[in-house]
């Protein structure tokens, strides 16, 4: 990015989130960075001194998410870039179906994201060429086994934010998608199966900061991967179910 902006980036203590800030704030970007994890955070603000404003707390809590959104506020009076980052991931075990599981992955990847965007729009459409960034998944492309939870809440998400920038657009708030594949964080880590064209998190950071300026509808990447999802999204219906029992099956015999 070239220009001086006012960035909101959340979810910024790890991972995707904590490359990414680091792309932003080497461009000469001001940051607000939110997680509820403070040392890797401060951590930025020493390494970027006068660029970062420290907004950390659970996005979980709506009243937490209003506290940061006047903090923010107080300190630059708008955003020009909003980058809903923060998510997590629980697998479900179908043996012993958990409605508290998907309540906590909906909660963290969906609502947490609606009580980002409450506080958000006022200052975005205070902004300068507003631009509003979600971070979706690949998996909304195609239903893995295990991903219930974690798939409906990016589906969620993926809907939330496409409807959004129908009604946005005419205030002139553009909205990007960003869908990953797999990369490299701590919250593939714990990932029991197979990875394909998996990416490091530095390359996955840089391509989608690299795309940003652009403001594309959506950065999917490897495009490989999103090109092998979507064109198995266009078999027969019996034909993705057998394709996805294998794939249960291949999950189940992967050793932890
Ligand atoms: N890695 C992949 O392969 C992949 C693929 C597709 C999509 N994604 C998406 O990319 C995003 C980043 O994931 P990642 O892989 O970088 O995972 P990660 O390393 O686990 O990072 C997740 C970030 O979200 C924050 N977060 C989680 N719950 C939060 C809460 N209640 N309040 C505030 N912050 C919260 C975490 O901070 P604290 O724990 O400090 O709060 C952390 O900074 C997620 O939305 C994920 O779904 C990842």
């Amino acid at each position: 990015m070239t220009e001086t902006r006012r960035i909101w980036l959340t979810g910024a203590s790890s991972g995707i989130g904590a490359r990414l800030a680091e792309e932003l704030l080497s461009s000469g970007a001001r940051v607000a960075l939110s997680a509820r994890t403070l040392p890797p955070l401060q951590a930025l603000s020493d390494r970027y001194p006068g660029q970062v404003l420290l907004v950390p707390g659970d996005l979980t809590d709506s009243l937490q998410v209003r506290e940061i959104g006047k903090r923010i506020a107080q300190a630059w009076g708008a955003l020009d870039t909003v980058i809903l980052n923060a998510g997590s991931c629980e697998y479900v075990d179908v043996r012993h179906f958990d409605a508290a599981l998907v309540e906590r992955v909906v909660r963290t990847n969906l609502l947490a994201s609606s009580y980002c965007l409450e506080s958000a729009l006022p200052l975005l459409r205070a902004g300068v060429r507003p631009h509003l960034v979600g971070v979706v998944s690949s998996v909304t492309y195609w239903p893995l086994p295990r991903a219930e939870a974690y798939g409906a809440s990016k589906a969620g998400l993926r809907y939330l934010l496409q409807s959004l920038r129908i009604d946005l657009a005419h205030e002139g708030i553009d909205v990007t998608l960003v869908s990953p594949g797999f990369v490299d964080t701590p919250l593939t880590e714990k990932n029991d199966f197979p990875m394909p064209m998996r990416w490091p998190v530095l390359k996955a950071a840089r391509h989608i900061s690299q795309r940003l300026e652009k403001r594309p509808l959506e950065i999917a990447f490897p495009w490989l991967f999103i090109l092998i999802l979507k064109l198995m999204s266009r078999l027969p219906g019996r034909l993705q179910l057998a394709i996805g029992k294998r794939l249960a099956r291949t999950s189940d015999e992967t050793p932890t």
